[in-house]
């Protein structure tokens, strides 16, 4: 972290003059071990933050004027805007992010102040699902509450990051991301109640086995407007299986519970939906008791079967999501498999015992190659903290 400081700030002042007063800030990416759709549906998630994420210099100016610059799209340059004219636009790109955080200080009662000129450096892989929007959206808020003294809590920037992606950024997604990024703590996934925000952070001991993340580099297209639909289907279902029932949320249900009134939903695949809901809610819950059990077998049988959910019931995985997992599962020494984040492209998480590791990314990358036509990437990725300044 000590060299990237000195990397974004020689460069910040590159961009935009070396003038005093510029501070270095991160936000890191995140990774779902498993409850994977569960967030808009009022279950659990089981996220943790990473090491690799959003780094970002911040530098008060005297007038109005908004200017970022991302060294991940160098070729755009300086992308000028201001905050009298905070308004989403195809042409402002990945500005929209930060743009919208700022747009939603001013919704909460927080007007800022005065410009900026900002730098940002990522180094979660593109398009992989880890969250990038949602780093910057945390590691903007971070930026503005320190920076102008706010004191906004680190759950509060995971609000306003959901308020501005689906205020500002028309994206309908849950709290999931935001909240394991601005809450993320060294060594520990985050057990988050999604109905009431009521969490407890869970040690990852993963004795002789490391995360990896396989990154299928599928552009994800339809991606956000599928989502939404899911979101729809899911809503349609709450609706007809609520009658009577006394429930605000599918993750309200048990299984047995879901089982008795499910024909209530009338159109299949909303039922399918809802089914996936309610189990992976359970699912998520049974995970984190075999984890503090010390049974990681038991976790990874459960990322297993959260993967054939998100596939058969919630259809968000696609061929090559599932050329990954079910190659993954043909390797000795994987503990378990599944899609993570929310589908349709980006990637899998798997727990993979040390010494199975480079055999892993051999096996499971040739076979992917073979199979759908170009490379996957592997990282072996940690568990790291919410956002700090540098
Ligand atoms: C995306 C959304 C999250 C969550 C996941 C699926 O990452 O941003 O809120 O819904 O998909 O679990």
């Amino acid at each position: 972290m000590a060299e990237m400081k000195d990397i974004i700030l020689k460069k910040f002042a590159e961009v935009y003059g070396g003038e005093p007063g510029a501070r270095a800030f991160f936000a890191p990416g995140r990774v779902n071990l498993i409850g994977e759709h569960t967030d808009y549906n009022g279950g659990h998630v089981f996220p943790c933050a990473l090491t690799i994420g959003t780094y970002a210099v911040a530098r008060k100016r005297t007038d109005r004027r908004l200017r970022f610059f991302s060294m991940n799209f160098e070729h755009l340059g300086v992308i000028e805007s201001s905050l009298d004219d905070l308004k989403p636009s195809k042409d402002a790109g990945w500005t929209n992010y930060p743009k919208g955080v700022m747009w939603a200080f001013g919704e909460k009662g927080m007007e800022i102040p005065c410009g900026l000129d900002i730098l940002l450096n990522g180094n979660i892989p593109n398009g992989s699902g880890l969250s990038s929007s949602a780093s910057v959206e945390v590691v903007t808020g971070y930026i503005l509450s320190e920076m102008f003294g706010l004191g906004v809590s680190n759950q509060d920037l995971a609000l306003i990051g959901q308020f501005s992606e689906n205020q500002f950024n028309g994206v309908n997604c849950g709290i999931m991301d935001q909240f394991a990024i601005a809450m993320g703590k060294k060594d520990n996934a985050i057990f988050l109640d999604t109905s009431d925000l009521s969490y407890e952070y869970a040690p990852i001991k993963l004795d002789g086995a490391k995360i990896v993340i396989s990154c299928s580099n599928k552009k994800r297209g339809l991606g956000s407007s599928k989502y939404n639909e899911r979101r729809e289907e899911c809503e349609t279902a709450l609706k007809q299986i609520q009658t009577g029932m006394g429930i605000d949320t599918l993750g309200d249900l048990s299984e047995e519970e879901f089982e008795s009134a499910k024909m209530a939903i009338t159109d299949e695949d909303c039922r399918k939906r809802a089914r996936h809901a309610v189990y992976e809610n359970q699912r998520t819950i049974q995970a984190v008791a075999a984890l503090k059990a010390n049974d990681i077998e038991k976790f990874g049988q459960l990322m297993n079967e959260s993967h054939v959910s998100l596939r058969d019931d919630y259809e968000v995985t696609g061929e090559e999501l599932d050329t990954l997992v079910e190659e993954a599962w043909k390797v000795e020494g994987v503990i378990g498999s599944r899609m993570t984040g929310a589908g349709f492209g980006g990637c899998t998480v798997s727990i993979v015992k040390d010494e199975a590791v480079d055999r892993f990314i051999q096996e499971v990358g040739s076979a992917y190659k073979a199979t759908i036509g170009y490379e996957a990437d592997f990282y072996v990725v940690e568990v790291g903290s919410g956002p700090c300044e540098l």
